[in-house]
């Protein structure tokens, strides 16, 4: 049997181009591992309680950003966490015997909470609290060995495993010590060179047209020593020189020509777009695809009845290892 794969992502809003890296890593991951992929909807809700959020719509957006980017329903199961009460269930069990100072002690609690807080969200919440402890319980319910995360989330799984090793100490041996995968994430600025978000307005959307790459690569800060097409830059002050790093197959030359002086700006942010574009093109497209009517419902459907069955079979050995 293949090692199990559990992630997930909050569904608060649609998804930029700083976030592929991420997507890709799972999309390769799918032959090697079962994967189970959650859209963590509850967990949305822990910080997003009071913000009216318009979660089927956002949702649906996800899943489709997902599946655009090669997430393939056929080997991966995908779903939305709600769907699956297994994973309430653990989460409530772990509760009993999870002390709160684990909870309290997790650097990103303390953090987001003052964070959070002075945007106005009052987090002195029993969910928030618990946001590790159901993240815990969304990857052992699965019994998944690995799960492929960003560096922000090393704490949460390292208190994941604290709590499978106490239910095993306490009640028997069920769960396995699952591993982060952290996979490369090459940290994409904004547009105007601020950290990319949705929110600042200086972010590629996963969804762009190619008029919408050319807006947003034309706003892209350029080095401002450079006032004439002849003038030698300095591509590692530039914001445009750091997306082909990732876009673009023959960096090198256009690294070499940007310091001799060899290429304008306005050619080489024209270069870069149609590089973008190449890579979201056959996105575009197989988003088209899924976006038909009531493909996506029967793919999220199809995805929680295969996660149900899964973590149903957990369950059964957790109750029963509690006696219950
Ligand atoms: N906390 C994760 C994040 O903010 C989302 C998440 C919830 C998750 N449950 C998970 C990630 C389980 C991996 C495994 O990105
Ligand atoms: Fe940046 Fe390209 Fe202009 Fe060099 S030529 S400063 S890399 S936009």
């Amino acid at each position: 049997m293949r090692n199990r794969i559990f992630s997930g992502m909050r569904p608060t809003g649609s998804l930029h181009i700083g976030h592929l890296s991420v997507l890709q890593n799972w999309a390769a991951l799918q032959d090697e591992y079962e994967c189970y992929f959650g859209i963590v909807d509850w967990h949305a809700l822990t910080t997003g309680y009071e913000d009216k959020l318009d979660l089927k719509a956002l949702i649906r957006e996800m899943a489709l950003d997902w599946l655009s980017v090669g997430i393939d329903p056929e080997k991966s199961a995908v779903f939305i966490q709600s769907q699956v009460k297994e994973h309430a269930e653990l989460h409530l069990l772990f509760s009993m015997f999870t002390p709160i100072s684990w909870l309290e002690r997790v650097p990103t609690y303390k953090d987001q909470l003052q964070q959070l807080g002075n945007e106005g969200k009052d987090l002195h919440t029993y969910g928030f609290l618990g946001y590790p402890l159901l993240q815990a319980a969304d990857i052992l319910v699965y019994k998944a060995k690995a799960v492929p995360v960003g560096e922000d989330q090393i704490p949460h799984i390292e208190l994941c495993r604290e709590v499978g090793r106490r239910f095993n100490y306490l009640y028997g041996n069920v769960f396995p010590e699952p591993q982060a995968l952290i996979g490369k994430v090459p940290l994409l600025p904004g547009v105007d060179g601020r950290k990319m978000s949705k929110s600042y307005n200086n972010a590629i959307s996963l969804t762009a047209s190619t008029e919408e790459i050319n807006i947003r690569v034309k706003q892209m800060i350029t080095d401002p020593e450079r006032l004439r097409k002849d003038d030698p830059g300095h591509p590692e002050v530039c914001v445009v020189s750091k997306f082909h790093h990732i876009y673009t197959p023959d960096i090198k030359r256009v690294e070499e020509e940007c310091c001799a002086g060899k290429i304008g700006c306005v050619a080489c942010k024209k270069y870069l777009a149609e590089n973008i574009d190449k890579v979201l093109a056959p996105y575009r497209e197989r988003r088209l695809f899924w976006d038909e009517d009531g493909k996506v419902e029967k793919v999220l459907q199809e995805g929680a009845e295969k996660a149900r069955i899964t973590a149903a079979a957990t369950m059964a050995e957790v109750r029963s290892a509690l006696g219950i």
